[in-house]
């Protein structure tokens, strides 16, 4: 007999957050502090940050964080955060997160998904194309900001 998993998604509240602060770790390679992050999670309501776990074991997370404009009149979506433990991968773990991600966001009149990925991570754009998200031509600038220190330093005191 095959043992079926079971994948539970729901959405991170402030008691996640030292669950969340491992996760995030491990993906960005970043220490957020637990404070900043409970705080993080307790007043942007901007973004949904989902759980996912297998059988009682917690095995990975997604961001989404929305954004509003004059130019629109409704919201767009933006998937920032995706990442599932190396043990269970392949389970359709990142597919449940998307599809919560999605479900939440039906409640605030999204008219877009948008979610950036390396153009050599496979698994990341293997993932995306199976739930349908299509590649653009589009390119990414980024610059870091002058005061970029300033945050930094802002945010290891847990003050930003
Ligand atoms: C990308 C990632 C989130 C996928 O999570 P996952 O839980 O393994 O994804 P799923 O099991 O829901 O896979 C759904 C589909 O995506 C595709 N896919 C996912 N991983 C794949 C891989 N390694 N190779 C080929 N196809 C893959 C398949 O079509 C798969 O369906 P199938 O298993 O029935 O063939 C996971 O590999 C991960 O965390 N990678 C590191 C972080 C990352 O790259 N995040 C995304 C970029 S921001």
């Amino acid at each position: 007999m095959v043992n079926a998993v079971k994948i539970r998604i729901h959405r991170a509240e402030a008691c996640d957050a030292a669950v969340l602060a491992g996760l995030n770790a491990e993906f960005n390679e970043v220490r957020m502090p637990i404070a900043l992050i409970k705080k993080r999670v307790r007043t942007n309501r901007k973004e949904l940050v989902l759980l996912a776990d297998v059988s009682g074991d917690v095995a990975g997370y997604a961001c989404v964080q929305f954004s509003r404009s004059m130019c629109y009149q409704d919201d767009w979506a933006e998937i920032t955060e995706m990442y599932v433990r190396d043990r269970f991968r392949r389970m359709g773990v990142g597919t449940a997160l998307l599809s919560a991600a999605e479900r939440g966001a039906a409640q605030r009149k999204v008219y877009q998904f948008v979610v950036l990925t390396g153009g050599r991570n496979r698994k990341g754009q293997a993932l995306y194309s199976s739930a349908g998200y299509r590649k653009t031509r589009e390119l990414v600038y980024t610059k870091d900001a002058a005061n970029q220190q300033i945050h930094t330093i802002a945010a290891k005191r847990g003050s930003a």
